[in-house]
């Protein structure tokens, strides 16, 4: 390109050396520069608007005149009357306008422009000049930032939540119980007024009592409809006892997890397993069977059994993800506990996507996701890694085949010993 040239399209008509100055400074801007006609047409532009908005293979000439103007969400289209250039040249100063440019030349740009009117006297015309700076990198910050503080506030909540379980694990578990001890009476009485109801059926059909008697005792008898509750009642109250023993078992559970404990004790990690499975059910339920193998005769190993459940939540939340991924019907995951050499291990199987070779070290990295923001942070797997090998002295490993499924193997050494900081 010359100093005359495309550059400085109507311009060449003034002196060379002013020109060849102008266009060296502006070059040198940081911001993009663009000077238009009355018809909108280029008439000026520097080398940053023409990297902003133009490709090596597309030059600003021909995707100027096709470029799509948006709002800075890139949602709604503006009317050609609506952009800085054209409003300047109706006469209108346009400070700090934010949009979002596509141009033929594929490049999509969200830019800050300020836009003026220019009087051209000796032309007796009206130009326009905008300058622009590329906002991109400032708003993925801002939407960075917004997204960190969301989180922020998300965990803040889960922390203050998880210090109020214990104390609402206790609040649920005194009404349990007495519920519970009120079904059981109910249940009591229930069977004693039915016996007594039976031996009444019995002394009438017997024909021990009046024949005017005995039929209404009958009639009473079909309007109460007590043959249908003879049969209903009693498994109404089964249910109900068996619900209350399941919300007994998760609000035990939730008052161990949430135990402030970290002194490693001699812990059956069988029952460890069962207090987080009864806690996370709705973590897995809608996408996978859980199917537990548990030992039943291991050997207590020394640990601090809220961390060992946490890693193994992560282990069954990651598992149900990996499932949902695979998009299957329904998946299954197992837990395995078994006895070996000098601790306890505890298998998480599943059957969902499985990890790619390649990745299968980088997982245990700190925020290392696959995961959609908002649903993984990468701190499951570098938790339960500093839990197990850092805290207990103890492996954790992975096998696993893509699009088959993974093993996650948790070991914890009988006689844990915290491992030197690495
Ligand atoms: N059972 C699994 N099957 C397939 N991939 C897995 C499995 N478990 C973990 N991964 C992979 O390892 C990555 C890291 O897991 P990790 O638990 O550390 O983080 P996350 O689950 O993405 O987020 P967070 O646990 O913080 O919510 C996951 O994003 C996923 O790609
Ligand atoms: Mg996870």
């Amino acid at each position: 390109m010359t100093a005359n040239g495309a550059l400085f399209g109507r311009l060449t008509d003034a002196d060379d050396e002013r020109v060849e100055l102008l266009r060296s400074v502006i070059d040198c801007m940081p911001s993009g520069v663009v000077v238009v006609d009355m018809d909108g047409d280029l008439v000026l532009y520097n080398a940053a608007a023409r990297n902003a908005l133009a490709s090596r293979f597309v030059p600003l000439e021909v995707c100027w005149p096709d470029r799509e103007v948006f709002d800075i969400e890139g949602t709604r289209r503006l009317e050609p009357s609506e952009l800085p250039l054209a409003r300047a040249l109706q006469g209108e100063i346009c400070d700090d306008v934010e949009l979002t440019v596509r141009t033929k030349a594929n490049k999509t740009a969200m830019l800050r422009v300020n836009a003026r009117p220019m009087l051209q006297i000796a032309r007796g015309t009206l130009w326009a000049v905008a300058v622009f700076q590329d906002i991109g990198e400032e708003i993925d910050a801002a939407r960075h930032q917004r997204e960190l503080e969301r989180q922020l506030a998300q965990a803040q909540k889960m922390e203050s939540l998880g210090q109020l379980a214990s104390g609402i694990a206790h609040e649920i578990n005194t009404p349990t119980q007495y519920i519970s001890d009120n079904v059981r009476f109910l249940s009591d009485a229930f069977e004693a007024m039915a016996r007594y109801q039976g031996e009444v059926a019995a002394v009438v059909a017997d024909g021990a009592v009046e024949a005017e008697a005995a039929e209404r005792l009958d009639g009473a008898r079909e309007d109460a409809e007590l043959e249908f509750y003879a049969e209903e009642v009693p498994a109404a109250i089964r249910q109900s006892l068996e619900g209350l023993d399941r919300v007994a078992s998760i609000v035990r559970a939730m008052k161990e997890y949430a135990h402030p404990c970290d002194t490693k004790e001699p812990t059956d990690l069988d029952h460890v397993v069962k207090t987080t499975v009864a806690m996370s059910k709705n973590e897995y339920k809608y996408v996978a069977d859980l199917e537990l193998e548990l030992a039943g005769d291991l050997p207590k190993v020394a640990c601090v059994a809220g961390e060992i459940s946490q890693v193994l939540l992560n282990l069954v939340v990651n598992a149900a993800h990996a499932i949902a991924e695979a998009g299957r019907e329904r998946g299954v995951i197992r837990i395995r506990t078994s006895a070996v050499d000098d601790g306890v291990q505890l298998e998480v199987t599943d059957n969902g996507v499985g990890v790619p070779e390649h990745l299968s070290e980088r997982i245990f990295d700190p925020f290392f996701t696959t995961k959609a923001v908002g649903k993984g942070t990468g701190q499951g797997l570098a938790l339960a890694f500093d839990v197990v090998v850092r805290k207990h002295g103890g492996r954790l490993d992975v096998r696993s085949t893509q699009g088959e499924g993974s093993t996650f193997t948790v070991f914890v050494p009988r006689n844990a010993r915290e491992a030197p900081a690495a």
